[in-house]
């Protein structure tokens, strides 16, 4: 017996051991823990929001928190603290709350640092996700649509119909996802199954675990077998020119493979491994109606008369005894005195914030670099991407500077639709941020058409881009935390009475889910030293 036929031995000892001690209720328990068995899903970090009664119970005072941006970070600090009556305040420096969770809308109209003004004019119904626009199912982002009654649907995040392209390779021609991987699966499958049964792999396998390693292969791959040198040779997988029909019509195959050296030249593998990364794995969700849908739905939840839009913080000064927050509001100087702060400002911003709470402060907050990221919806007035190519969401990838390009998965078979013709980040981002918009959309259209065609130019009726590293009060779509560094640890901890909130100090940064337990674990923090105190 090998080492590992041995330890499955005796871990199905020890689970009989547990199911005649403790019933079938405790074995599913240990096998959950063991990772054998459905568990509940954790989530997020276990959180128990504050209560009235904690207060009610021990005669304590609520404290006033004033909360320094009103993102997601910032509206679920507000939220969570309310829920036992906390007297809270959200300082915002922009025209409405959401931060990075920004829906553009028809009529919506933003000013760039360059001083580009660009007026959506998508029409009723259609709008652009600039930021945050699919959530994974475990993420606590779901558990706040729940609770806060926002509904959500699928967000098709890989679709066998959509396309790859990949200009460099010398592609002349956009790929089906489907068809590039049939043909990726069968050749792997086939070298992979010659070397197996060449001998190559002996010291690895067994007799036993080489034939299920090729009857695997046979079905993963859809090669031949030994007789044919397990050979792969095409498959309906690959796609059909035209589609199985009525009577003896079985449809005409998409036809046989390009030889596996073009195959791997075109580089269409390097997309597959996207979709098996556990935060970007099918399912997907979006909230129905754009994702703003979130922050509107907080901002309802704490009361509009908390929120203060136009807020520019202007400086924080740590008191001893309390915190002074100065901000800028209708052209005027003013000032919010509370017990405590929770900054969720983006950190590069804060950094450049005076306050006194030290230059180690200021230097971790500077340690964290913001990254560039752009979108430009593109509306049309005919949904031909479903029409003529049958594609109803998801994402084609390319190595264009647009990288990714997404069709929408709402308003399906409605008369327009809003298409995302560029997704891109770093140097990609940073190109199209340094055109005008007008320029944005000329290039994006023109890459459009080499996977798409001309439709991806006489069909469209209007574009709206956004360029984060050029949005007031943001300046970057995310950034890369120093994990473990001490600045990192730093702000972690509150600041005497100023706490920091947001995804930079999490580890699911660029995801409302590290925003939304970042702001619970301040919450926690917080109120267990008011608790304390
Ligand atoms: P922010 O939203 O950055 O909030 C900070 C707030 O501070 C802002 O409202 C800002 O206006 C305000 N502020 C700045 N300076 C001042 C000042 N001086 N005074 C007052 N206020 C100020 N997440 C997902 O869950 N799913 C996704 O698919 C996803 N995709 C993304 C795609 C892009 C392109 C981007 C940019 C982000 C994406 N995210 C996604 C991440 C998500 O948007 C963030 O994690 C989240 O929205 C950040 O919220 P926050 O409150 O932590 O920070
Ligand atoms: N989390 C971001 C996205 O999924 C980066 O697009």
């Amino acid at each position: 017996m090998n080492q590992s036929e041995q330890s499955a031995v005796s871990r199905r000892g020890f689970l009989r051991a547990v199911g005649v001690s403790g019933g079938a209720g405790a074995m599913l328990a240990t096998m959950g823990a063991l990772g054998l068995a459905p568990t509940a899903a954790s989530a997020a970090p276990p959180f128990q929001a504050p209560t009235h009664s904690d207060f009610n119970l021990t005669g304590r005072r609520r404290a006033r928190v004033v909360v320094l941006g009103g993102g997601v970070a910032g509206l679920a600090v507000a939220y969570e603290l309310g829920k036992a009556g906390y007297d809270c305040t959200v300082l915002e420096a922009r025209s409405r709350a959401g931060g990075r969770n920004l829906t553009i809308r028809g009529g919506d109209v933003e000013t760039d640092l360059d001083g580009h003004t660009q007026r959506a004019r998508f029409s009723d119904g259609g709008y652009l996700n600039a930021g945050p626009a699919r959530i994974a199912q475990w993420m606590v982002t779901m558990d706040y649509c729940r609770e806060l009654g926002v509904p959500v649907e699928v967000f098709t995040n890989a679709n066998a119909d959509a396309w790859i392209y990949n200009e460099s390779a010398g592609m002349t021609a956009p790929v089906r996802y489907r068809t590039a991987k049939a043909d990726v699966y069968g050749y792997v499958s086939e070298l992979l199954a010659k070397a197996t049964d060449q001998g190559a792999l002996d010291d690895r396998l067994s007799a036993d675990d080489k034939q299920r390693l090729l009857s695997f292969l046979q079905s993963y791959g859809a090669i031949g077998g030994r007789t044919s040198g397990w050979a792969y040779t095409g498959t309906s997988r690959r796609g059909f020119a035209s589609y199985p029909g009525a009577g003896n019509d079985g449809g005409s195959l998409l036809g046989a493979p390009p030889p596996l050296a073009d195959v791997f030249a075109s580089n269409v593998g390097r997309y597959f491994s996207f979709e098996l990364g556990y935060d970007q794995a099918m399912l997907m969700f979006q909230p129905v109606g754009g994702m703003d849908q979130i922050p509107r739905a907080l901002a309802r939840a704490i009361g509009k008369h908390r929120i203060t839009l136009g807020a520019e913080v202007t400086g924080v000064t740590d008191r001893g005894g309390q915190v002074e927050v100065t901000y800028r509001h209708g052209g005027r100087e003013r000032m919010v005195r509370a017990d405590y702060c929770v900054a969720t400002l983006p950190p590069h911003l804060m950094a450049r914030v005076p306050h006194n709470l030290g230059a180690d402060v200021t230097a971790a907050l500077g340690s964290f670099p913001a990254t560039a990221s752009g979108k430009i919806g593109l509306e049309y007035r005919s949904r031909w991407w479903e029409l003529d190519q049958r594609i109803y969401g998801g994402i084609t990838e390319t190595d264009l500077d647009v990288s990714h390009i997404w069709y929408p998965s709402y308003g399906f078979h409605g008369r327009r639709g809003v298409i995302v013709g560029y997704y891109n980040t770093g140097a990609n981002a940073r190109a199209y941020s340094a055109l005008t918009p007008a320029q944005r959309q000329e290039r994006a259209v023109m890459q459009g058409v080499k996977i798409h065609g001309e439709k991806y130019r006489s069909e469209l009726v209007t574009a709206y881009s956004h360029a984060w590293d050029r949005t007031r009060y943001l300046e970057g779509a995310w950034t890369s935390p120093p994990h473990g560094s001490a600045g990192y640890d730093l702000l972690l901890r509150p600041a005497g009475r100023v706490y920091f909130a947001g995804d930079w100090l999490s580890h699911e940064v660029a995801w409302q889910h590290g925003s939304f337990v970042s702001a619970r674990a301040v919450v926690t923090a917080l109120h267990q030293r008011v608790m304390a105190s």
